[in-house]
């Protein structure tokens, strides 16, 4: 058994996934088989070191990489390692703060925001707080907020080290934003983490028993890492003062490739591993499977340039492969249209397909001159990335009718659907109710169960406020028998009227949305 598997790897590869008890940082370019590493070395703990998939923590950047990690090690060591905690930061904190909610006064059953429903609470708080938008939109609030929970600064500290009138008001927005998340028991992206770490230095208790069950700590790409998902790691694993012997830590990252700096992400953390873990091990992989030698090399004398980085220096077994071609264009146009003639060269002549071929670009508009050459020229195409799923607006309106229903303080999604579909609640009506709720220092959504006390509401508006009531007052009473998420969302997009609304719209995606809310 230890002989599969180790057998296909190299000598380095090898010592990472054998190597045991002090830290390990395995350091590596691209395509030199961290990811192999990492899975292989689970695979590994399970088989040959009687770890249990339970006391395993696997940590990787996107949901897709940890599916498909997941999978790997379950091809190796059995459907059992579907249980195993392989998911992304974000994804671990959920599963902790829904266990741990109370502590930190959360439901457990809180709203997580995403930046969207972030922004809007932004523009609420901005709005009562007569921050001009102009001067401070909400999306660069919210991102001076990030950058500061990222630091796991929290509102009271960015206070007090205040010193220009710029972060006074961000402080500000922080302090109001903070206090109305919690009031609406949600928390957003940053908090997942923020609020984790929050909870395992405040309570020794729960420390310690994460600390006891996860006795197997690894990391990808960890390189892209910021200072809040770093402290949280060291708090997991622990240190010898704990009561406990820390855990075992394994990190696998590329200095060369971190791509979140814009999002914190701290190369600091790779560089200074050993320093962070004076007794750490370091395993560096040079050989690379994916290239040809030129194109590493190339790589190579760019990638030197980058200061204070372990030096590694790709190779492959692979040969020298074709020579780069670099080709300057004038302008955009001529660049889709080089573009466009060597694809057709490729297929007319080199026997390729269309599927063979990837173009990349670095910014999302830049797709568009390439686009408008494949429509001209007719050729088919694909647009990898786009508005995700989850972000497509039917899919937004659907779960915040499903958030409003398990969370009625969940503001934020309970305006979103106040008027989708429309129903006859204007922005006056809207904002009658929210300035009750201000005055009366309550949620949006307690202020809509006392509609008799707002006395600057139209009737009108009053019996349309009084009717939606009903209906989420109606789909409650579903979720609360027990009818489980997939039920209350079928209720909700009948009887609200909004499955009918798409139907009978002119929008020439109608149709996609139904089928979008039907794969919902
Ligand atoms: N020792 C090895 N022998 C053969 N192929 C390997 C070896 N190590 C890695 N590979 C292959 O190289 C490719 C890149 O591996 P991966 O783990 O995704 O790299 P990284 O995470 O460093 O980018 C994969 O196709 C993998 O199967
Ligand atoms: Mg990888």
């Amino acid at each position: 058994m230890p002989s599969a598997l180790l057998d296909d790897l190299n000598e380095p590869q090898r010592q990472a996934v054998t190597h045991s008890g002090s830290p390990l940082l395995v350091v590596a370019g691209a395509g030199s088989g961290k990811t192999r590493v990492l899975t292989r070395r689970i695979a590994y703990l399970l088989a040959e070191r009687n770890v249990a998939t339970s006391e395993v923590l696997a940590i990787t950047f996107t949901n897709k990489a940890a599916n498909e990690m997941k999978e790997r090690v379950a091809h190796i060591v059995g459907p059992m390692a579907r249980t195993m905690w392989v998911s992304t930061f974000h994804s671990a904190c959920v599963r902790i703060l829904r266990n741990e909610a109370k502590r930190l006064n959360l439901k457990s059953s809180f709203t997580i925001y995403d930046t969207a429903d972030s922004v809007r609470m932004l523009t609420l708080v901005s709005k009562d707080l007569g921050i001009d938008p102009k001067s401070y939109s909400p999306k660069y609030l919210l991102g001076q907020i990030s950058s500061l929970k990222n630091e796991l600064i929290d509102y009271e500290d960015a206070m007090n080290k205040a010193v220009t009138a710029q972060e006074q008001t961000v402080a500000q927005a922080y302090g109001e934003y903070q206090r109305r998340l919690m009031l609406a028991s949600a928390v957003d992206f940053d908090d997942l983490i923020g609020h984790t770490v929050a909870l395992l230095q405040s309570f020794p208790d729960v420390a310690a028993q994460y600390r006891r069950k996860f006795r197997q700590v690894l990391v990808d790409e960890y390189q892209d890492t910021n200072h809040a998902q770093y402290i949280l790691i060291r708090e997991l694993v622990g240190t010898d003062q704990d009561g406990m012997p820390p855990a075992e830590l394994c990190v696998v990252g590329d200095a060369d490739q971190s791509i979140y700096a814009f999002r914190g992400a701290n190369i600091r953390n790779i560089v200074e591993f050993e320093r962070d873990y004076p007794t750490a091990k370091t395993v560096v992989l040079e050989q690379n499977y994916r290239s040809t030698q030129n194109i590493l090399t190339s790589a190579n004398s760019v990638i030197e340039k980058n200061s204070g980085r372990p030096v590694k220096k790709l190779w492959t077994a692979e040969g020298s492969g074709e020579k780069i071609v670099i080709y300057t264009a004038n302008d955009e146009h001529h660049e889709a249209d080089f573009i466009v003639n060597n694809i057709a060269d490729l297929i007319d002549n080199h026997g390729f397909e269309y599927k063979d071929v990837a173009i990349f670009y670095r910014t999302n508009n830049q797709s568009r001159s390439v686009e408008e050459v494949f429509i001209r020229r007719g050729l088919p195409y694909k647009v990898v990335g786009g508005t995700k799923f989850y972000e497509r607006k039917e899919i937004k309106d659907a779960l915040a009718y499903l958030r409003a229903v398990s969370n009625p303080e969940d503001d934020v999604s309970v305006r979103r659907i106040l008027n989708t579909p429309r129903r006859g609640i204007g922005d006056k009506a809207e904002e009658a109710v929210a300035g009750f709720a201000r005055r009366e220092k309550i949620t949006f959504s307690s202020a809509l169960s006392r509609l008799s006390e707002i006395h600057t509401l139209p009737t009108r508006s009053a019996t349309a406020l009084n009717e939606f009531n009903r209906l989420l007052g109606n789909l409650r009473t579903l979720d609360e028998s027990g009818a489980g998420p997939s039920s209350i969302l079928a209720a909700a997009m009948e009887t609200s009227g909004y499955l009918k609304e798409l139907t009978a719209s002119k929008d020439p995606q109608h149709e996609v949305r139904v089928e979008n809310i039907a794969e919902l």
